[in-house]
């Protein structure tokens, strides 16, 4: 590599070490390619002499053949064929560059600058300190500085250098440069952003980047190396309380037990008392271990396996915390999501959230408003797009330590998961928690679901039919009702059609409506089963992540799944209530299996094959399959 450093040459050892104890600034360049943002960040690459010789070579090579410079080294074709490299298979597009120089390393995270790519700015953005926001000095401030600056702020970035950019091509006009910096802070100051550096600058002729320029000699400030190389960082994480998410439990042998993870917020001494959460025990700091040996303090940022006094339980997802001042434990929040997924957010969709090194499962109640990144302003909606911003309060199944994001990103920033696909679907920001969840507590009840079960003969569960409209669910069902009372046993049918003149009457036929539909009769349907009655489900339930959480709900050994598989042909055919005829007609609008997806079942402990099976004798299945289940005998 044509790396400045002759001390390379001189004595390896000295520079790796020299390296090794560089600090680490991570920031994020925002802007377009029309912006000149691959023209600054290949510039950046050059001067810090970043580049292998190879590089160089063809980067001189492609210039004069391809380049859009004259004679001169074109930065933009450097970067933009390492994007080129990279594009294939990647859906969250964000490149991350690693430069150094004398004093300071450097990660910079490069994200697309069109609006559709607000998640990549979110992914690139969430761990960069300082984000650096171009302007193209003869358009002046946009839309999209705007929505940058937007985004920078939610996710936290406190310091913002302002690239004032192609300040060449309006003849280093000191007047147009102080008229961008007034708009800019002026609106900034609105959105939170107050630590900002304005600079003046050409990246294409090379005015501020390093040197500073004889062209702008009225500015009086950092050039933007100068900047990036002392600006100050982390320096209020090390004086916070001190926040360690335990990322496992190291016990090479039984003398040994330490719990490792990353320090996420303050600093932690041997001797510090400590508590665990979120079970809340107290102990003290004994040794801090490293690789290198024992350290007599360790800040945020480092990762390190601390041993505690005594026997104390940790395990991996809980946090250590400064025992006098522990941050919050909760299941209910309000949090900012940051939509990510093409499959629009639906609320009450059971997801899994990961915070820390924890995951749980959790629902998402409508938005409470949605906001509009182009001009802040908040808007109604009723679930949130690709690369849409709103907030609502989230629902958790456990409790997780946790902190505002504003205060701590790690203990405050979450994503979402998918159950069924494991892709990650948004990111999000916790506000606070909500109270009502620490005002509300389970009441213990003296008589329970087996004392019910006793009294019933015989043990309660939920026989969840689901398939399409006009597929046979309720006439089966019906047939095995009515075989389990000649059989002297309490049951309950809850039918969709039913449900729906009563319960659910305020609900449609939208996806969104159907999880909620489903959400409420699965919890219908536990109360019953928790009142001892073998309850039957005949609900269409399309969706593969709702019957999931039914079955989850209600728990392993009273759930029967039966799959009433009539091809789609078929049911449409018998057409009982003349549904498909108007959904053909196009009078009914999302209609299952003509207009809205129907996902079968992958493991239903029954598939009843309509074709082949009469009704009565899917029913007698039914009740064999509840039979070898224990459900007809007495608990
Ligand atoms: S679910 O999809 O939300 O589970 P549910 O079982 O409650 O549906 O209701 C389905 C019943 O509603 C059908 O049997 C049919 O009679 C009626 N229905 C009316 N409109 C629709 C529609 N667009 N899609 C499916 N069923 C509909």
């Amino acid at each position: 590599m044509a790396h400045v450093s002759s001390l390379i040459a001189e004595d390896i050892e000295q520079y790796l070490h020299a390296h090794e104890r560089k600090s680490l600034l991570r920031f994020i360049t925002c802007g377009s390619v029309d912006d000149g943002k691959s023209t600054l960040i290949g510039r950046m690459l050059y001067e810090s002499k970043m580049l292998f010789e190879d590089q160089l070579a063809a980067l001189e090579a492609d210039s004069r053949k391809v380049g859009t410079q004259g004679g001169e080294l074109d930065f933009a074709l450097l970067v933009d064929g390492l994007t080129a490299e990279r594009e294939q298979g990647i859906t969250i597009d964000v490149a991350y560059r690693f430069f150094s120089t004398d004093t300071r390393k450097f990660i910079v995270a490069d994200t697309p600058g069109h609006e559709q790519y607000t998640r990549n700015m979110v992914t690139g953005a969430s761990t960069a300190e300082v984000a650096v926001i171009l302007i193209d000095a003869r358009r002046g401030m946009l839309t999209q500085t705007r929505r940058h600056s937007y985004l920078v702020s939610l996710l936290g970035i406190r310091k913002v250098v302002l690239a004032i950019n192609k300040l060449d091509l309006m003849d280093y006009s000191h007047d147009v440069f102080a008229g961008i910096e007034a708009d800019y802070r002026r609106f900034a100051g609105q959105i939170g952003i107050n630590d900002i550096v304005c600079i003046p600058m050409s990246a294409l002729r090379g005015d501020n980047i390093t040197e500073r320029s004889a062209n702008t000699p009225w500015y009086e400030g950092p050039t933007l190396m100068g900047y990036l190389e002392t600006v100050e960082i982390d320096a209020d994480a090390h004086s916070g309380p001190m926040r360690m998410p335990v990322q496992w439990v190291n016990r090479p042998n039984l003398d040994f037990r330490g719990f490792s993870g990353r320090i996420v917020g303050g600093t932690v001494r041997p001797g510090d008392r400590v508590r665990v959460l979120p079970a809340g025990t107290e102990s003290t700091v004994a040794r801090i271990a490293t690789y290198d040996g024992d350290l007599a303090e360790a800040i945020a940022g480092q990762s390190v396996t601390l041993t505690l006094t005594g026997e104390v339980d940790a395990s991996r997802g809980d946090v250590l915390v400064t025992a006098g001042e522990p941050p919050g434990v909760a299941d209910q929040f309000e949090a900012t999501v940051i939509w990510m997924s093409e499959e629009p957010m639906l609320p009450g969709r059971p997801y899994l959230l990961k915070i820390g090194a924890r995951t749980v499962g959790a629902t998402l109640a409508a938005p409470k408003y949605q906001v509009d990144v182009n001009t802040m302003e908040h808007e109604p909606a009723r679930q949130l797009h690709l690369n849409e911003i709103g907030v609502c309060n989230l629902n958790l199944d456990q409790t997780v330590v946790f902190e505002p994001y504003s205060q701590n990103r790690e203990l405050g920033g979450f994503i979402l998961i998918d159950r069924i696909s494991n892709n990650t679907i948004a990111a999000g920001l916790l506000h606070f928690a909500l109270r009502r969840s620490q005002n509300i507590h389970w009441q213990a009840t003296e008589v329970d679901k087996l004392a019910r079960a006793r009294l019933k003969g015989h043990r309660p569960a939920v026989v969840w039919f689901t398939g399409l409209s006009g597929s046979g669910k309720s006439t089966i069902a019906n047939l095995v009702e009515k075989k389990l009372h000649a059989l002297g046993r309490h049951t309950y049918m809850l039918d969709g059609d039913n449900v729906r003149h009563g319960l659910n009457k305020d609900l449609g036929f939208t996806e969104a409506d159907r999880v909620e539909n489903i959400r409420r009769v699965a919890e219908v349907a536990h109360l019953m089963a928790d009142a001892g009655l073998i309850t039957l489900v005949s609900f269409i339930s399309p969706f593969r992540a709702e019957r999931r959480m039914a079955r989850e709900l209600v728990g392993a050994g009273e759930f029967c799944e039966v799959f009433v598989d009539t091809p789609l042909s078929v049911a449409e055919q018998r057409d009982p209530k003349g549904l498909y005829r108007k959904a053909r007609a196009g009078e009914l609008k999302n209609f299952t299996g003509i207009d809205s997806p129907y996902e079968p079942p992958e493991h239903a402990e029954i598939r009843i094959d309509t074709a082949r099976l009469r009704a009565d004798e899917a029913a007698e299945t039914v009740v064999t399959q509840l039979r070898v289940m224990g459900i007809l005998d007495s608990p």
